[in-house]
């Protein structure tokens, strides 16, 4: 097999103030795959993310990108390479306009005049916020917003897309838009989310992690029959759904 796009090996990890969030953390992702990352609150997930693009540094273990270790000399070329569409969209969106915080990446990136309008409004229109490019970020609504901090990390057109519980607060037909998004890129996603309905629906593979460590890595089918593994770790499926009754699945 290839060598992994994603490659995080025994990665442990203490906040500063002791609290110590992930335990020997062992994750490889391949070229194209589409990997859920799931697992109960507080399980780890934010902060697995955050060791992906260097905003937090491994206590223990590594991570690397395409073979680029995770470090303070290589933090520029990760960051192009690995885009993440963090959890709360008002860690994203900081610029007077949703253009200009859609910009911002691909500027720094080099690009500007017609070439960054462009990617600009490619991605805005992705994500149908086109309309809302003159806009304060801060006037838009939770799910509008989100919308832009997708953007803004496709804007830069990474390798791999980390997206941290992109489709909650989303309407239904903004989750459905994003996954038809999703499916559509030729990008490997990592994908954390607690809508075990999305992961089935876009994800063949889901890393299961709990207080910290991984505890399952199977095809998300298996995972979300698994009766016990779920009870184990406090992942429920939403009322009246059975994933045995879905008819086609990702692959
Ligand atoms: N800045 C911080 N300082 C100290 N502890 C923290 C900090 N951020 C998170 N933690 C702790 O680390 C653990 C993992 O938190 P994390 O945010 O990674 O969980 P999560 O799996 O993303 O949860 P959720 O599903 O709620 O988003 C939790 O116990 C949390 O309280
Ligand atoms: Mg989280």
């Amino acid at each position: 097999m290839s060598s992994p796009v994603l490659d995080v090996r025994d990665l442990a990890f203490a906040y500063p103030d002791g609290h110590q969030a992930l335990f020997g953390v062992d994750l490889h992702v391949h070229r194209g795959e589409r990997v859920a990352l799931l697992g109960p609150n507080g399980a780890g997930k934010t902060t697995l993310v955050l060791h992906l693009n260097g905003i937090l540094t491994a206590g223990r273990g590594s991570v690397s990108v395409s073979g680029l270790q995770v470090a303070k000399e290589h933090l520029q070329e990760i960051r192009r390479r690995v885009g993440i569409v963090f959890q709360d969209p008002d860690d994203q969106l900081f610029l007077g306009t949703v253009r200009q915080d859609v910009a911002f990446g691909p500027a720094n990136l080099g690009l500007k005049g017609a070439a960054l309008e462009q990617r600009v409004m490619e991605a805005l229109d992705r994500v149908g916020m086109a309309d809302f490019a003159d806009r304060p970020p801060h006037h838009l609504s939770y799910g509008q917003r989100r919308r832009v901090a997708v953007a803004t990390v496709l804007a830069m057109e990474p390798e791999v897309l980390v997206l941290d519980e992109p489709s909650s607060n989303l309407d239904p037909a903004s989750r459905r838009e994003l996954a038809e998004i999703l499916r559509g890129l030729d990008v490997t996603v990592l994908m954390v989310t607690h809508d075990l309905p999305y992961a089935l629906e876009l994800c063949p593979r889901s890393v299961v992690l709990s207080e910290g460590g991984v505890v399952a890595d199977r095809p998300t089918f298996d995972v979300l029959t698994d009766e016990a593994l779920m009870a184990a770790h406090r992942l429920e499926l939403p009322w009246g759904f059975d994933p045995r009754r879905i008819d086609s699945l990702p692959r």
